[in-house]
This record gives C-alpha cells, structure tokens and sequence, in this order.
C-alpha cells in the first residue's frame, strides 16, 4: 500500500509536481509550498462557519509564514491577517493586503508602529495592556484620529501544548488578567477615550493544541465576560475572537482532530453559551497561522555526507538545518522525511538526520527509519511550512533558502535564495 504519492518515475509529487525535479531546477535546501493545500484549508473554515450560519473572520496569523506571496493568496480566499510587528504589516501592505482586513496584536508595539497603523488604517488594534490603552490614545490625539480596538484578555486557560508555546494562562506576558479586575479597568479606560471603539474581546490559548476542551473553555469564559461587561457596563462586543493554535500532524504518532472540527466545536459552545446568558451571537474571528500554512510546507535537503559510529548511530547530514528549520532543537519538534525517488521504499535501519550548522544540537530527526540511500539523494521533510522559514537565521552566515510555490502545475519562486552578497549586505567595513 504506497502512502506517498507518487509520479510515473517514482518520484514524490508535491501539488502534483515532481519533488526531484523541484530540487534540480531551484537547488536545495527549498520550501516547496502546495498552494492548493492552503486553499483548501481555509476553505475547510469557511465551510463550517457558513454551515453553522454564524458571521466570522478568519484572521491568519502571519508569523507562522509571511511573504509577500502568501499575503496575497490568503487576501484572494478572503481571509483576514494577523500582524506583530511593523515589518509584518509592511510586507502585507506592499502585496496590497486592505489594511482595514489587518489585526495588529503584540505585547510592546512601539510607538511607531502604532503611528504607522493610523497612518495605514489598519482595521483593529488588539490592545494589550495598560501602557498601551495610553499611548494609543496618545497618538490618536496627536493625529485626531479614531481607531477600532479589542482587548486580549487572559482568561487563565492552560492548553496542553509544549510549555514554550503557553501563552492562555494567568502567568503570560500577554493581555489583561481577568481574575485581579484588571480587564475590567482596561475596558473603562477604553470606554472613556474616546477616540477608541471597542468591537470585542480577544484571547489565545496556546499553540500546536491537540485538545478541544481548551478551546471551549475559552469561549465560555469570554461568553461569561461578555455578559458580566453588560450587566455592569452595560458593553456587549460584537466579536469574541477565540484566537489561533489547532494542532497539526507532524508524524506518525500525532492524531489531532481536524482544525475545522476544533471550530465546529468552538461554534456549538458559543451559541450555547450565549443562548444561556441571553446575549446576542457575536460574530466569531478566529487566528490559525499553523493549521493553515504548516501542512503545506516541505522542505528539500541535499543528503551531502554520513557518519557511523559503530554500534552507536548513523548520522546523515543534509545542505540545512536549524537555520532553516530550529524548531526540532528549540522545541523538540519531531518531524519526518522520506526520500525524494522512492518515498514508499522499505526503511532498512535508523538513523539521525543532522544538519550542516556547528552546533551538536543541530539535528532535525533525532529518529529516522532510513531505506536504502546514497549521497545526492534529496530528503523531503514534511509539515515544515508554519514557523519554519518564518525563523530562519542566517547562522553561521549561512544563505537562507529560496521558497516555491507550487500550483496548477505550475513552480514559482516567491523569495529568492539568499546570495553571499545579501548576507553581507548591511555591513559596513570598519578598517579600511
Ligand atoms: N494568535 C495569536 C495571538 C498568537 O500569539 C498566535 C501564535 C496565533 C494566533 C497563531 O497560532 P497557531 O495557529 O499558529 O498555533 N514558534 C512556535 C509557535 C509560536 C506561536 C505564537 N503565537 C512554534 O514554532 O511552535
């Protein structure tokens, strides 16, 4: 029974294109994306919200991949986007992304940015704490200006996750404490600006979650601050934005659910929840950046040399490594690969996939059921796409990789590959 797919030579497919021939034509190491994957993924979303009949948003969290090519994919399947940062929202605007369609999140957004997001009119600005209900109110009189808002609240939810990744519980550097009141204060000090128009509540639970009960939890708990802002303030939101982090399948032993079914389940507790409360249904949002990018990632590696310690390991080093991907050694991620021209042949022994950076904790499969293979054969690591590239380094002054799109049968190069001259492109001589 062959698990990959496969072309008439053998070789694997990636959206149906000849991952052997990819690798020939732009080198490696690549990230290949399947563009149609993506698609599909946002289109699975959409699909639940439109047959629960409820309004929504669909905000990408651009950080788990941003470049100008997927800003402009993810505005055709009219999603909205998450920004953190003034690049982010520069590079959105420079695809042409509708600033109005942007959420600007971040727990220290500089004052620059926040003039830059009034300048561009980015639709909402998702306030984080109580310097910021300041400062934005600053710069909105500076520039007699209006702005619409959300306040991120932590709503004391822990996800079960890698602990790197938990940012939903009370000991966050992110959003307003709900249990001290803090929140409470927040949404006063917004109320009275002025100049701020608060359209919901926001909080994130975590990230590469497995578990729904979280995620309805989370609603719950923001249905219940929702009626509790009416009751005494007499504020109801219009949007509860439940935030991002469904679960995605890295290898053999992960079995998430499917991200759209973590939305069904968020869908039917809200609609309860408000149904008790009285409350009228909020228009949902919701902040996937993983699920929708990372299944659609591959990277392409060159295997370049081996090493056998006898009766110890085999390591196999590939032209990559932690510079293209460091979430195996920053959060033990374990991923898996196959080789690109037989990805269905019989694995003969284990071994450990190592990158070429000068670091031991450079390895990208600690564990790797390894056919037969020989030196020049390409390595395809699956499930790379979310905060692969997106954390890329140049360590080692090593060139970061091009990135394909692939769609239709068709290869695009959306970022180059780095040159030497890039890498040394901001320097300046200092003896001369
Ligand atoms: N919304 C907010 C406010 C977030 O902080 C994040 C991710 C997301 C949405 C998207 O979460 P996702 O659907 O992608 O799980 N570098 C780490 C992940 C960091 C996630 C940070 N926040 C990793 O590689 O696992």
């Amino acid at each position: 029974d062959a698990k990959y797919n496969v072309n008439d030579q053998g070789h694997l497919t990636i959206g149906g294109m000849d991952a052997i021939q990819l690798a020939n034509q732009f080198k490696t190491p690549l990230v290949v994306y399947d563009v149609a994957q993506i698609r599909n993924q946002i289109h699975h979303f959409q699909k639940v919200f439109q047959d629960n009949d409820v309004k929504y948003a669909i905000s990408y969290a651009s950080k788990a991949f941003a470049c100008l090519g997927m800003y402009q994919v993810v505005n055709q399947e009219h999603c909205h986007i998450d920004i953190v940062s003034g690049g982010e929202m520069y590079a959105a605007l420079k695809a042409g992304f509708p600033a109005s369609k942007m959420s600007f999140h971040g727990n220290n957004k500089s004052k620059a940015e926040l003039e830059m997001a009034i300048d561009h009119h980015v639709g909402l600005i998702m306030i984080d704490n109580f310097h910021e209900i300041d400062l934005l109110n600053q710069v909105l009189k500076n520039k007699d200006a209006k702005v619409d808002v959300m306040l991120r609240l932590t709503p004391g939810v822990s996800a079960h996750t890698h602990e790197y990744d938990q940012t939903g519980q009370r000991d966050s550097k992110f959003g307003f404490d709900l249990k001290s009141g803090q929140a409470d204060q927040a949404l006063q000090k917004v109320m009275a600006s002025g100049r701020m128009n608060l359209r919901g509540i926001h909080a994130h639970i975590g990230s590469q979650i497995f578990e729904v009960k979280g995620f309805e939890m989370a609603a719950q708990k923001l249905v219940e601050v929702a009626k509790n802002w009416r009751d005494k303030y007499d504020y109801v939101p219009d949007i509860i934005n439940v935030g991002g982090g469904f679960g995605i399948k890295y290898n053999e032993n992960d079995d998430p659910i499917r991200p759209e079914d973590f939305v069904e389940a968020i869908i039917k507790t809200m609609k309860d929840s408000v149904k008790d409360d009285g409350l009228p249904m909020p228009e949902i949002w919701i902040e996937p950046g993983r699920s929708i990018i990372g299944p659609a990632g591959y990277n392409l590696y060159t295997i370049g040399s081996t090493k056998r310690v006898p009766g110890i390991k085999t390591y196999v080093a590939v032209d990559g490594g932690m510079g293209d991907n460091i979430r195996p050694a920053l959060y033990q991620a374990k991923y898996e690969a196959v080789l690109a021209n037989d990805p269905n042949a019989k694995p003969v022994e284990d071994v450990r996939i190592a990158g070429k950076y000068c670091e031991s904790g450079d390895i990208l499969i600690q564990n790797q059921p390894m056919p037969k293979y020989h030196l020049g054969d390409v390595l395809v690591m699956f499930a790379t796409g979310a905060y692969g590239y997106a954390m890329a380094s140049n360590y080692n002054l090593n060139a970061r990789p091009a990135v394909v799109f692939v769609e239709n049968g068709k290869a695009k190069v959306v970022i180059r590959r780095e040159s030497y001259e890039d890498m040394i492109h901001l320097d300046n001589n200092y003896i001369n």
